[in-house]
């Protein structure tokens, strides 16, 4: 991992910070959290002046690079080899998945960023300028919808997007990106809609004929159950300090919960497995659950006697490859 893209996102938005009054910054983060809670999707941009994107920034960036960063670790994994020499960021918004993919593959490369609310491409072009992997990054208006079409690129992410457009929408997008890409990653709230949105998302990507490289081992139908439980993964984010102001609390740090499909037209090489579930470490064993190549899904039970893999299962969280890689 490139430690510096994550150091200087912090800073950039510190700085974002500082420069806004906090009973501004509250009320606006306020208002934000009463939209995406309203009826989405909406037909004019949500994020539509600089109060509600400094905010949206403040307080979402950081959970949604860790995400993406997350998701792109595990794609990163199943394509060793690979590394984008292009990316566009659709419904990029201040541009937290550029950060991500900065983080996970050196740079630079030629960036753009599409989103149809100019105050969110503004700001996110103002806090690139601090980091020299993205300070060439393109930010254009774009309207996602039948029209969409991307140019030839190697990465589209579409991050946090799906929730805010129709199903139509939703569609046009993903099949824009299938056109346009050799790898598509798309991450959304790790909830059971995230999940739906995200089934759906996949099967138009295997249709245009991507295969799965993360999370899934395979790329034949998910084995779970519409409406009995849902894939999603977890990342670790600090708090920062307009978090606290906003929720309370003491805790330095909260659990962004996501869920995410990584898709590629190259070959990829999956996990084996998946851990799928926080692992349940027990008196002498440790229960792993496990999606697994055809479609299954599984509870490994690791005791002492299998040795070093119980000290691998020890260590194993929730997202892991299992069994390690070496
Ligand atoms: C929740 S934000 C996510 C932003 C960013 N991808 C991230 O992960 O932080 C959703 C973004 O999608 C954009 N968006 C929603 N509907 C759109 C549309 N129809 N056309 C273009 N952008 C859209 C919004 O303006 C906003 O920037």
């Amino acid at each position: 991992m490139n430690v510096s893209a994550a150091e200087s996102l912090r800073t950039a938005l510190g700085e974002l910070l500082d420069g806004l009054p906090p009973r501004q910054a509250t009320q606006a983060v306020d208002r934000l959290i009463a939209n995406y809670r309203g009826a989405t999707p909406t037909d004019a941009p949500i994020l539509r002046d600089r109060a509600d994107v400094a905010a949206y920034a403040a307080y979402r960036m950081p959970a949604t690079f860790e995400a993406v960063r997350s998701a792109l670790e595990a794609f990163a994994d199943a394509v060793p080899e690979w590394t984008p020499a292009s990316h566009v960021d659709v419904g990029g918004g201040t541009g937290a998945a550029t950060w991500a993919v900065s983080a996970t593959w050196e740079g630079p490369r030629p960036v753009t960023v599409l989103d149809w609310a100019e105050p969110a491409l503004a700001l996110g072009r103002e806090i690139a300028a601090a980091h020299p992997a993205l300070d060439g990054a393109r930010w254009q208006r774009a309207r996602i919808g039948a029209s969409l079409t991307l140019d030839p690129t190697d990465l589209v992410t579409v991050s946090y997007v799906l929730n805010e457009l129709a199903a139509p929408d939703r569609a046009a997008l993903v099949d824009a990106a299938a056109a346009a890409a050799q790898a598509v990653v798309i991450v959304e709230p790790g909830t059971p809609d995230g999940y739906a949105r995200l089934i759906e998302a996949r099967d138009r990507l295997i249709a245009a004929g991507f295969r799965v490289a993360a999370p899934c081992p395979h790329s034949a139908a998910c084995p779970i159950v519409p409406g009995a439980d849902w894939c999603h993964f977890s990342a670790r984010v600090s708090r920062s300090s307009l978090h606290r102001q906003v929720k309370g609390g003491s805790l330095p740090y909260e659990d962004e919960k996501f869920s995410y499909v990584a898709a590629a037209r190259f070959p990829v090489s999956p996990a084996p497995a998946r851990v799928v579930r926080r692992p349940q470490i027990r008196k002498g064993q440790v229960l792993l659950d496990l999606c697994e190549p055809e479609e299954r899904l599984t509870r490994t039970t690791v005791t002492k006697k299998h040795g070093e893999l119980y000290k691998a299962a020890r260590d194993a969280d929730w997202g892991d490859v299992w069994p390690p890689v070496p």
